[in-house]
């Protein structure tokens, strides 16, 4: 089903009325179709057993489905357990966070040849967790985008304003700093390459606190990114790239949210730990 969110002021019908609405009449052509991705962001949660049960009880709920694209971030303790239960299945396994450096003293990273060698395909970059608890800045942010594609990974990189921003009237320059900060030197790369990664619109004053942005504010700030994208990268490459949306997606929202013709998929926090609430919305 798609949905063609037009109005910002729609967001008022919507319930959101204390979240500032973007102001943005942009559009693009998103006529050309892009696979949804479904991810569930684990963050620390979970032990091994846990992890390899929810597999279990997840693959027979998801199988067959191929209208979406599925994968799963849990912590790195978790990666060679949900990798091996996950093996030869329609469910995909990423890191939550990479290192940029190949190798070399930095106690309690990760590399990305270490996620690939134990079979992980996909990397989250910047999460706002990172960038708030880890004082991730968009130049690490943009280096480790650079190694994930170096090592053939599929890189979510993460942006988003922080509710301060949203309600100054910031959000479309923030945005538009952490797109041309994170995608520094991107554009020399090849369209196919460039094409295969995927942004993730999180407004961090909607993750975790069961407040969603609505379908039309998601769909706001997704016109913003795309227009971004194809000012920096070319058009071609913006139509094709994928832009998900995360911030307390639930089974409930979900077919909302991803209705919408500008968002192509979610990337999901707390509904993602149970396997029926991950496949609520995986089924949207
Ligand atoms: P949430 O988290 O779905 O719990 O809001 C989303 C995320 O942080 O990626």
């Amino acid at each position: 089903m798609t949905l063609r969110g037009t109005c910002s002021s729609c967001a008022q019908r919507h319930g959101a009325q204390r979240i500032r609405p973007l102001k943005s009449d942009m559009r693009f052509d998103t006529s050309m179709s892009r696979k949804a991705l479904i991810a569930a962001n684990w963050k620390m949660y979970k032990t091994p057993a846990e992890a390899k049960a929810f597999v279990d009880a997840f693959l027979p709920l998801v199988a067959g489905h191929t209208r979406d694209e599925i994968a799963l971030f849990p912590s790195p303790v978790l990666l060679p357990t949900v990798v091996e239960a996950a093996r030869g299945s329609n469910v995909a396994v990423g890191a939550q966070n990479i290192h940029f450096a190949e190798e070399g003293a930095f106690t309690g990273e990760t590399s990305a040849n270490q996620l690939t060698a134990i079979g992980g395909t996909h990397t989250l970059i910047g999460h706002s967790e990172r960038r708030q608890y880890f004082a991730e800045t968009d130049e690490i942010v943009n280096k480790k985008l650079h190694t994930a594609i170096k090592h053939g990974l599929v890189p979510v990189v993460c942006i988003g304003e922080v509710l301060a921003e949203r309600e100054g009237g910031l959000t479309e320059s923030v945005l538009k700093t952490q797109i041309n900060g994170g995608f520094a030197g991107i554009k020399g790369l090849a369209a196919e390459v460039i094409s295969s990664i995927v942004i993730a619109y999180e407004p961090v004053w909607a993750i975790g606190t069961g407040k969603t942005a609505t379908p039309e504010m998601a769909a706001d700030a997704h016109r913003i990114i795309r227009a971004e994208v194809a000012s920096l990268l070319g058009a071609d490459v913006a139509a094709n790239m994928r832009i998900l949306y995360g911030g307390s997606v639930k089974p409930d929202n979900a077919t909302a949210l991803i209705g919408q013709e500008e968002i192509d998929g979610a990337l999901v926090g707390g509904a993602s730990l149970k396997p029926d609430s991950f496949t609520g919305i995986v089924k949207y």
